[in-house]
Order: structure tokens, then C-alpha cells, then sequence
């Protein structure tokens, strides 16, 4: 493995200083939850090891949501782990696999530290940063060990319907390939929800968390399903050489959650469709920036229209350090920095407003003529 740090994780704004920004629109998961708001009490919890794949009662509440059974989810530390712990489950140095691009920097990054051959599926803004099936049949050999998607996706939001998930699973059957799904902002879908994609199939392994769309990404819980029993086997194995078992705190913190998703998951829901009116309604009016507007997940992925001459390097500085506004610029994502990953339902709604006018300010400041 060669590691190296992306620049999504050296510039996150954790690292920056939460004091030093006004308006975060960096984000990509909604407003952090406090432990005092959950109301539990932990003070019984025994400290032990805890099960391998993790609490049962746990995998029970993840597996009858998704409509798998309970061995066919295994707990991990956030999707971050699980994404690691399947990449490199499934490919060594040279290994092919297809990654959707743009996407989560992990998604690209990981199997470029193993030394993997990667085929980039690129999702273009110009085609509504739609996924082309005919070009995924193209970039699929018989060499190809994995094909790894997100939707709802990271940084665009844009989703695919049912019809092309299960096209796309025919296609990684017939192929005789894996799929992996990344589906930590499953929640977060406008409409209705994609059927776990595991659940159709065992040559798809599904990926999700508790992180973005419950706000808990401080417990580390996210999870790996896969009707699949003999690669479950080797997570199972990657997992307890890692790290053995989870941490049993945080495991009981989102068993917890999960007891109570609906009412707890209902003014969240609420939250985004406000803060995603304010954005649409300013998208709407104005002409610095065009997008392809989400339909599910908390980020969208505009750009800054291709005419208007910019000093980038100029607009980015002014925008953070004149304006105190944070968002994710293209380049955490391998695209140009015109593009920006604008989280739209962490802050407080007076700071998303602040913040997206703050944009346009800068715009303006930096503009070239
Ligand atoms: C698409 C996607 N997958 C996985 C992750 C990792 O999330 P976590 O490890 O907090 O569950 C992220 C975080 O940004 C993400 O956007």
C-alpha cells in the first residue's frame, strides 16, 4: 500500500479551525447531533470485546431495514472502514476495477494506494452527471475484479432510478464481477428510497453509515452487507485483523438511534427540504453558478459558468478569508476548482443564506473583467 494524504482530508474543515469559519458550507452530512440530546443512559454498558461482526441486536435492526438477514451485515467503523476493509478483500497491485468519477475521494484513493488499474466511469455535469450504462459495459473486462458506485452520490446528489440499479446489477452478474454500492446517504433520497442493492444479488456488496444522514459521524459506525457468505468471510477477516471488534459505546449509541429512527429521523428529514428550498430558490436566482439540481443526500455540486473570466486562486481567498465561507472546492474531488461542493443542511439556515450570498460576492471580487 502507498498512503498519501488527500486533500480533502488535509483541508477538512476540522483540521482548519471550526472558529476560524462563519458559514460552513464544507460539510457533507447534516448538523452534528450532541450525546446529551440522544438522552441515553450508557452507565450498565459492559466494556467487553463484543461480537466480532458486530452487536447483533444492532445487525438486526440494519438487516430488517434493509430486508437481508442478520448474518449478512457486519458493523465496521464508519463506511470509511468498510470501504477500505472491501478494497482490499477484492483487489491487489493490478488488479482492474471501474470507479465512478467525480466521488468520495476514498472511493478513488484506496485502490490507487494498492496500486489497482483503474477505469474511470466519468459523470459529466454536461449529461446531468448521469450514469451511462452502454460506457460502463465498455469499461468492464474480464479482468475486472470491481465496479464501485455511490448514490445517492458524493458531491452531486444526483440518483439513479430502480430500473437502472437493477440493469446495472444484471450487467455485474453477467460480467461476473462485484458491485460495490456506496450507500451511506440512502437516507437522504427525496423521493423514494433504492432498494438496498445487496439485497438484490450476491455479486453486490452495499456500504452505509450512521454518519451523514443521522449526524453521528463521532461514533464511527457504519456497516458492510452482502448475501455474498464466502466474501463476508474475508471481511470478517480483514475487520478482526484491523481492529477485532468495534467499540461497544459506539455500537450502543446507534443501536440506540436505531430503536428510534423514526422520530428521531423526522425533524432531520424536515431540516434538509428547508435548507434545500433556500438553496433552490437562490440557484434560481441568480447567473453566477450553474448546477444540476439533487434529488437526494445533503451536498450539491454547482459550478461557476465557464464564461465568467476568474482569478480562482483570488475567489477561493476571498471567500474564506474575507468571507469566513467554507465549502469544498473541485479539487478535493479531482475536478477543477470552478466546481464547489456546497453542504447545505449542516450549518444554520441564516448561515447557508450567508453563505451562498457570499459566493456570489466573491464572484464579483474576483472576477477578471
Ligand atoms: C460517499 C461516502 N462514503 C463514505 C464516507 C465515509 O463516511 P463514514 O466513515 O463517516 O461513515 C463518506 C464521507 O464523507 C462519503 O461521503
Amino acid at each position: 500500500m502507498r498512503y498519501r494524504r488527500m486533500p480533502i482530508e488535509i483541508e477538512a474543515p476540522e483540521g482548519f479551525g471550526y472558529d476560524k469559519i462563519d458559514c460552513n458550507l464544507s460539510e457533507s452530512s447534516v448538523t452534528d447531533q450532541r450525546l446529551v440530546d440522544l438522552g441515553l443512559d450508557l452507565g450498565d454498558l459492559l466494556l467487553y470485546y463484543g461480537d466480532h461482526r458486530g452487536k447483533p441486536e444492532l445487525r438486526e435492526l440494519i438487516a430488517k431495514d434493509a430486508g437481508i438477514s442478520t448474518d449478512e451485515v457486519m458493523i465496521t467503523s464508519g463506511a470509511a472502514t468498510a470501504l477500505f476493509i472491501l478494497a482490499t478483500s477484492l483487489l491487489e497491485k493490478g488488479d482492474h476495477l471501474v470507479v465512478a468519477k467525480t466521488n468520495y475521494a476514498t472511493n478513488i484513493e484506496t485502490p490507487r494506494a494498492i496500486g489497482a488499474d483503474i477505469s474511470f466511469l466519468e459523470l459529466k455535469f454536461e449529461s446531468g452527471f448521469e450514469l451511462d450504462i452502454a460506457e460502463l459495459d465498455a469499461l468492464i473486462t474480464d479482468k475486472t475484479k470491481l465496479v464501485s458506485l455511490t448514490y445517492p452520490h458524493n458531491p452531486t446528489g444526483v440518483l439513479i432510478s430502480e430500473e437502472k440499479l437493477k440493469a446495472i446489477v444484471e450487467l455485474v452478474e453477467r460480467k461476473g464481477t462485484i458491485l460495490m454500492m456506496d450507500e451511506t446517504y440512502r437516507e437522504m433520497s427525496f423521493s423514494r428510497k433504492l432498494p438496498v442493492a445487496a439485497t438484490l444479488s450476491e455479486s453486490v456488496v452495499s456500504i452505509s453509515s450512521m454518519s451523514k444522514s443521522f449526524g453521528l459521524p463521532g461514533i464511527r459506525i457504519g456497516w458492510i452487507s452482502t448475501r455474498n457468505k464466502a466474501l463476508m468471510e474475508i471481511f470478517l477477516a480483514a475487520k478482526e485483523q484491523i481492529c477485532i471488534t468495534n467499540s461497544v459505546v459506539d455500537e450502543e449509541i446507534a443501536f440506540r438511534f436505531l430503536q428510534r429512527k423514526e422520530p428521531l429521523f423526522a425533524p432531520i428529514k424536515e431540516a434538509i427540504a428547508r435548507n434545500f428550498a433556500i438553496l433552490r430558490n437562490f440557484m434560481g436566482g441568480q447567473d453566477l453558478l450553474e448546477w444540476v439540481e439533487p434529488n437526494g443526500g445533503c451536498v450539491c455540486f454547482p459550478r461557476i459558468r465557464k464564461d465568467i473570466m476568474l482569478d480562482m486562486k483570488r475567489f477561493h481567498d476571498i471567500l474564506l478569508n474575507t468571507y469566513g465561507t467554507y465549502i469544498g472546492r473541485g479539487h478535493w474531488f479531482e475536478e477543477d476548482d470552478r466546481y464547489l461542493r456546497i453542504g447545505y443542511s449542516w450549518d444554520k439556515s441564516e448561515k447557508l443564506e450567508k453563505g451562498l450570498k457570499n459566493i456570489l460576492r466573491s464572484i464579483d471580487e474576483a472576477r477578471l473583467f
